[in-house]
């Protein structure tokens, strides 16, 4: 069988992680994904999909087990694209925004267990195998870490500035394995996690649309490629400019 690159990818059965699968597998990568639900029944006949196992990554024990189970996959071999995708963003249910006076300190735990440690663990979990095929790690953060947002919530907004920081801290750990490791920052993606309130912000958006989730999958795909080979510890924003004003 001819040699095949392979990417792990976290939150595949949905939004912008449905898509950047879709993107992956187009170009011929063999592609391992979890989430905590099954895939789409459509999307199993991928053939380039082959693995997909239902695992929550805030759980350390379900997430140790993840990391296990896709390792027997790879069999020693190489990774060449880790994408850390999963992530939640959790909101009331009657438009008041989760600042740092009200909701569950708990809640915040929560929210880290899944933005933060998640990619950290699964960046030394899968380091062994990134290193053999001199890889890539792509994480996932967001527009909220950088600027407070009037929808996302302070724990999510903090847990993904704290990821882009991780991003930088992992660059420059795992330059040393011949890995690069870089962030993919989107704005407002149309997907589940928007709130239905998102449209009021389009005028705030210089390209005055919503994302598509495949706008961001195009990015996290190129960053995988080896004609990035001298880009690490960058943030890309995806936002049609919002991220400038
Ligand atoms: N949409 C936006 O506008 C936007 C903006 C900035 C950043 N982002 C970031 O982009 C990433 C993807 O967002 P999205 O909008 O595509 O979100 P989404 O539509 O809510 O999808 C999230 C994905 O993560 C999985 N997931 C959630 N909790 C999980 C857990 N505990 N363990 C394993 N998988 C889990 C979900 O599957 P299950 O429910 O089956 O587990 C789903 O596949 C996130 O990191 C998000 O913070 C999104």
């Amino acid at each position: 069988m001819p040699h095949r690159p392979t990417v792990v990818l976290t939150g595949a059965s949905r939004g912008i992680g449905h898509a950047t699968v879709k993107r992956f597998s187009d170009e011929g990568w063999r592609v391992i994904t979890c989430s905590r639900e099954e895939v789409p029944e459509h999307c199993r006949r991928d053939p380039n999909w082959t693995h997909h196992i239902v695992a929550d990554l805030g759980d350390p024990e379900s997430r140790a087990a993840f990391i296990a189970a896709a390792n027997r996959i790879l069999e020693n071999g190489p990774l060449h694209a880790l994408v850390n995708n999963a992530g939640v963003s959790p909101k009331t249910p009657f438009k008041e925004r989760l600042g740092c006076l009200n909701g569950d300190i708990a809640g915040w735990r929560t929210v880290y267990e899944l933005n933060l440690f998640a990619p950290l663990v699964l960046a030394r979990g899968f380091a062994a195998g990134l290193a053999r095929a001199k890889g890539a790690i792509v994480n996932i953060t967001s527009i909220a870490g950088h600027a407070v947002h009037p929808f996302a919530g302070s724990a999510y907004s903090t847990s993904k500035a704290a990821l882009s920081g991780l991003t930088r801290e992992l660059a420059v750990e795992f330059a040393q394995l011949g890995v690069r490791v870089n962030a993919v920052a989107p704005g407002e993606i149309e997907t589940a996690m928007l709130s239905p309130e998102t449209e009021v912000l389009i005028p705030r958006i210089p390209l005055n649309r919503l994302g598509s989730p495949e706008d961001v999958s195009a990015i996290v795909f190129r960053l995988c490629t080896p004609e990035m080979a001298y880009i690490t510890g960058s943030e890309i924003f995806v936002t049609g400019g919002q991220h400038l004003l």
